[in-house]
């Protein structure tokens, strides 16, 4: 627990109930801790609550299950979606699991019986409080990231209407930080209007669950079979969503479920196809291997990110893929190099290969370079929280991480306020065709 000094720094709370009595008695309670809860609110209807919630911003909202007008269930889950930092704790005399069971799915944190205990008051904010730590300050991250830096293209508010922009992140070399790319790209390009989607469609090992702690059991798998009439509502209820707000469409549950995606040709771009006008960005995490799923999905990419380490075999094997773009006819400009893993010149311990010798080699400029930073990402990963979402983000590798999300996304939507018809939205209209094996391709 943070040494909270009161006042200002201290844990603010929203009280909901319909029952002034019950208000007021929560109210001293809280006001006996002063220095550590600071209640910013106390309204009797679930609408108000809403309105308050917005208006106040509580890091907790404690929460009568009953209220005439809406109830507490549908408050909560309108809070939560519009304010993803406000942690609900439900409030109820009733111990009925169904509606425990749907108090959770609307998003409440924890739950308090009804008449209220003072120490359990007191430990069950502290806790929640301090479980949305993450949260908090993902949510600063991504409202305080710099938006002028791009052209003021408006960016359409309603679903269907978005540049659906298919970022495609590719290492051909495996552990080179393709999953860390991906995750970070995708929560680096969240801002306020901006929807993003990220994908796993590394189909046996995917690894996007794990690096944001979800655990669906919704995955791309139960969309596989109903790709020809999938609509907007059936794919919303099998994406996950990070609790930044982020989107997931996670890969299957288990590497021998992999087969069942493969066996529908092209399943997974098919799927992004359909679903990517949705969305501003859809960031797609991939494995190294090379087949039609992976070439289906860099045929309708707008643009490919290839992680690449400073190392031999993973230049090597770069430059195999960059001469199999080319014979595929992708346009130069499609391919970005993304340097991972990039150590400091003065602290190097591995044998590494400078920046330039990279672009000579592999004829081709690199777009953005993400130090060695082990600690940082792998406390990120603990955390289930981006890198990116670190408070500090004039450090390494946070920095760059940002850079690089901001690089692409001013790259792609200026490139999308240009003519409509640029050579870049026939190719997306028209992928080549699939299904060939890859020496049909060449
Ligand atoms: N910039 C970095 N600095 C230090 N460690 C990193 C960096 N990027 C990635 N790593 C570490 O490298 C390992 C592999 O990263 P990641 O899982 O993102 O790679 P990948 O290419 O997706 O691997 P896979 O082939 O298993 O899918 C992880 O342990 C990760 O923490
Ligand atoms: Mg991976």
């Amino acid at each position: 627990m943070q040494n909270r000094q009161g006042g200002q720094n201290a844990i603010s709370v929203l009280i909901v109930d319909d029952i002034a009595e019950t208000r007021e008695n929560i109210k001293k309670l809280l006001a006996f801790e002063e220095q550590e809860f600071r209640v910013v609110g106390s309204v009797g209807t679930g609408r108000d609550a809403i309105k308050a919630a917005i208006e106040t911003k509580p890091d907790i909202i404690i929460m009568d299950i009953n209220m005439p007008d809406m109830d507490g269930i549908t408050a909560t889950s309108e809070i939560t979606k519009r304010l993803p930092t406000a942690a609900v704790i439900m409030m109820s005399v009733q111990t009925d699991a169904d509606y425990m069971r749907k108090a959770m799915q609307a998003g409440a944190r924890q739950f308090l019986g009804k008449p209220i205990d003072t120490d359990e008051l007191y430990s069950t904010i502290r806790a929640v409080y301090r479980s949305y730590e993450s949260i908090r300050n993902q949510a600063i991250a991504i409202q305080d990231l710099p938006v002028d830096v791009r052209k003021p293209q408006p960016i359409q508010g309603e679903p269907g209407v978005r540049p659906g922009h298919v970022i495609v992140v590719y290492s051909a070399q495996g552990g080179s930080g393709c999953t860390t790319v991906a995750t970070n790209l995708a929560s680096g390009l969240m801002k306020k209007n901006v929807r993003v989607l990220l994908v796993d469609a590394d189909l046996q090992f995917g690894d996007v669950g794990v690096f944001l702690k979800l655990q669906s059991q919704s995955t791309l798998l139960d969309l596989v079979g109903k790709i020809d009439d999938l609509d907007t509502d059936f794919f919303d209820s099998i994406v996950a969503t990070h609790d930044s707000g982020l989107k997931v469409l996670l890969g299957p549950l288990r590497p021998e479920y992999a087969e069942e995606v493969e066996a529908v040709p092209q399943a997974v771009s098919r799927i992004i196809e359909k679903i990517a006008s949705n969305y501003d960005f859809v960031v797609v995490d991939t494995s190294r291997r090379v087949d039609e799923h992976l070439l289906s999905l860099t045929d309708i990419a707008t643009r490919v990110m290839l992680v690449v380490n400073p190392t031999l075999s993973g230049i090597k094997n770069t430059k195999f893929i960059l001469d199999l773009f080319d014979r595929l006819n992708y346009t130069p400009d499609k391919s970005l190099l993304v340097l991972n893993r990039v150590e400091d010149e003065r602290s190097r311990q591995r044998v590494t290969i400078a920046t330039e010798q990279i672009e000579r080699f592999l004829r081709k400029q690199v777009f953005a370079k993400i130090p060695d930073a082990e600690r940082e990402v792998l406390g990120a990963v603990m955390k289930g929280v981006p890198i990116v979402a670190s408070r500090d983000r004039s450090k390494s590798p946070v920095k760059e991480f940002l850079e690089m999300a901001e690089h692409i996304s001013t790259l792609l939507v200026g490139a999308n306020a240009g003519e409509s018809d640029s050579g870049e939205a026939e190719e997306r209209k028209a992928p080549k065709k699939a299904g060939l094996g890859l020496l049909g391709r060449n």
